[in-house]
């Protein structure tokens, strides 16, 4: 399909009201709203190219051989100093497993990573010590604090193992200090006095702020959040957003930031991508993608956002529930939900097409493939590689 054909195509009146429609912001009010919005400069610091992955699964079919999850297929994203990019989906789209590659806790099937330019995977960067110095600049906090921490160990082993192990600190005092300077920093405080607790005697949003300050502990340029704040109690999850934005800035930090909370995706980053089943489906300008969804699955994620305003008789209408990844449908796996669907949407996945002003998608709807800036070359794909 060409650009021309998109008139024929054009979403319906109920997609159209979904690309208009505000959407309200379930942090408390005020907070989230529109900024002014500047395209990423420079080089990326990381950025993965075309990666897929698959799981075999353990049991075998008596008939058809072993089962496969196709958890993420060709997403690529570029993270820049100083930005955070949101990831957004609902659950089972394969963020985690997208930032668990990144993280490099899982090899790609295919496709390249590069940090600062230089590709890391392979059998050079896969050693024991380049998968270290990989770690020191790339770090990741997960949505459960509890999980992350040793309930056995003080704050103080937790926050004195990257230290030592990074070489941030040789001596005792050296340490203390730093750990006291950690703390400090992610507003733990009498810091004295944190250093001495275990995680039992700390609140979720306490666990979380020392899971954060070790991260930090070993210098990292990016960090990849996976829902860090999902399992905290509301009242406390904008003062976690809140000091992760700050550190952002402060050590200009590039952010992976996963939710799957639209409205957060917009208070924390300044540019979004849509998940659904394994696809990216859409990406630009936070602003841009909640203002104006292009793509039928951002559109129906946007309407299903909490919005007391909203009659519920403008919701956008999406038939079926996420398909399974051993089977996932062809083409666009959206297409069996999608009240747009075209015939050419079942044979195979749209190209990338530009929508200008940052904002991008994977639609037919839109035309398809005029986008010369997602094809980044520059990392070498590496074949079939697993974890
Ligand atoms: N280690 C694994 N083995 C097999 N399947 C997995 C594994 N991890 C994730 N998956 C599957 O991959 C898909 C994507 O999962 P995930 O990345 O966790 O999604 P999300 O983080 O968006 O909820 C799901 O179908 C999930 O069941
Ligand atoms: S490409 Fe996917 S989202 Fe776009 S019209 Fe086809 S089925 Fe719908
Ligand atoms: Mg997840």
């Amino acid at each position: 399909m060409n650009a021309e054909d998109t008139t024929m195509n054009s979403p319906t009146e109920a997609a159209r009201a979904a690309e208009t429609r505000p959407i309200a912001n379930p942090l408390p009010a005020g907070v989230g709203a529109a900024t002014t919005y500047m395209p990423p400069r420079g080089a990326p610091v990381l950025e993965g190219t075309h990666l897929h992955k698959q799981f075999a699964l353990r049991q075998f079919r008596i008939a058809g051989g072993q089962q496969v999850v196709h958890a993420v297929e060709n997403a690529s994203l570029a993270l820049y100093p100083g930005r955070a990019l949101a990831l957004v989906g609902e659950s089972g789209s394969g963020k985690s497993t997208l930032a668990r590659m990144f993280a490099r806790l899982y090899a790609p099937t295919s496709g390249g990573i590069a940090f600062e330019g230089q590709p890391v995977l392979g059998a050079m960067g896969s050693t024991r010590s380049a998968l270290r110095a990989y770690r020191r600049q790339v770090q990741m906090i997960f949505q459960d604090p509890f999980a992350s921490l040793n309930p056995v160990h003080s704050v103080r082993y937790h926050l004195s193992r990257p230290l030592r192990l990074y070489d941030h600190a040789r001596t005792k005092r050296q340490e203390t200090e730093q750990i006291l300077a950690l703390l400090d920093r992610v507003s733990l405080s009498p810091a004295e006095q944190f250093i001495q607790k275990y995680p039992h005697q700390l609140s979720g949003g306490q666990r979380q702020r020392v899971a954060i300050a070790q991260a930090l502990a070993v210098r990292p340029k990016v960090i990849l959040a996976d829902e860090p704040v999902s399992m905290l109690d509301v009242s406390i999850r904008l003062d976690i957003l809140n000091l992760m934005l700050a550190l952002k800035d402060e050590e200009q930090l590039a952010y992976l930031f996963i939710t799957h909370d639209i409205a957060s995706a917009r208070y924390f980053a300044e540019d979004t991508m849509i998940m659904y089943a394994g696809q990216v489906m859409e990406g630009g300008p936070s602003d841009a993608i909640i203002q104006q969804p292009k793509h039928p699955y951002t559109q129906l994620l946007i309407s299903a956002a909490p919005d007391p305003d909203r009659p519920t008789d403008v919701q956008f209408q999406a038939r079926g529930e996420i398909p399974s990844l051993i089977t996932p449908p062809t083409g666009c796996r959206f297409h069996p939900r999608c009240p747009h669907a075209m015939p050419v949407c079942r044979e195979r996945f749209p190209d990338r097409t530009d929508l200008g002003n940052g904002q991008w998608t994977h639609c037919f709807l839109y035309g398809e493939g005029n986008d010369t800036t997602s094809t980044q070359a520059s990392i070498a794909p590496t074949a079939a590689q697993h974890s």
